[in-house]
């Protein structure tokens, strides 16, 4: 039977939150991660992580992913989701960054044929909401399904079971 992956990046460190730089010990995409993840227990997450790490500086971190952005990179990452041909629907979260998703995520989208499969995007983020993500995700991804998505304030994301309930709804 097909099933659903939950895919996401999501950077531990200091970010931008809530108006302020502040030390995240668990990232803002782990979080909604785990909600989700409660409510469809039979779905299985793959953490997009590189191989390359970002400084745990936020100033330091932004200049990282602007230079990263500016050459269209496409960083290594740390390993491989086995047999994507088993799941029909994707649940991909990601944080806002320069109003994309990491380039990160461009590296994972590219990796595999998702032609026919149903992405439900999600992005936190501090102001920009989905910024131009999904306008991205549909340049790299052209023959998947992908529905409008998910917005959800990362500084919130302890408290967003009503964006999550949107994720889940947009997943059926
Ligand atoms: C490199 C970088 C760039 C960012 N750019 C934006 C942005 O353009 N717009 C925005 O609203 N938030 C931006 N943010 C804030 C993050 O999107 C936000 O803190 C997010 O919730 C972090 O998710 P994570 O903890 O799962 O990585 C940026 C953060 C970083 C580290």
């Amino acid at each position: 039977m097909a099933k659903t992956l939950i895919a996401f990046y999501s950077r531990r460190g200091e970010n931008w939150v809530g108006g302020g730089v502040r030390f995240l010990p668990k990232g803002n995409n782990e979080i909604i991660v785990e909600k989700i993840k409660a409510l469809i227990p039979d779905a299985d997450v793959f953490q997009i992580d590189t191989v390359k790490k970002y400084s745990d500086d936020y100033m330091v971190c932004i200049e990282e992913a602007k230079q990263e952005l500016r050459e269209k990179a496409r960083p290594a990452l740390t390993a491989k989701v086995e047999n994507m041909d088993q799941y029909d629907t994707i649940i991909l979260g990601y944080p806002c960054w320069w109003g994309l998703p990491p380039m990160a995520v461009f590296t994972f989208l590219e990796s595999y044929d998702f032609s026919g499969k149903k992405i439900i995007p999600f992005c936190s983020h501090e102001g920009s909401g989905m910024g131009g993500s999904l306008r991205a995700l549909k340049q790299a991804v052209p023959d998947a399904v992908i529905t409008g998505g998910v917005a959800i304030q990362g500084s919130a994301a302890a408290h967003c079971d009503r964006e999550v309930a949107s994720i889940i709804a947009q997943a059926k």
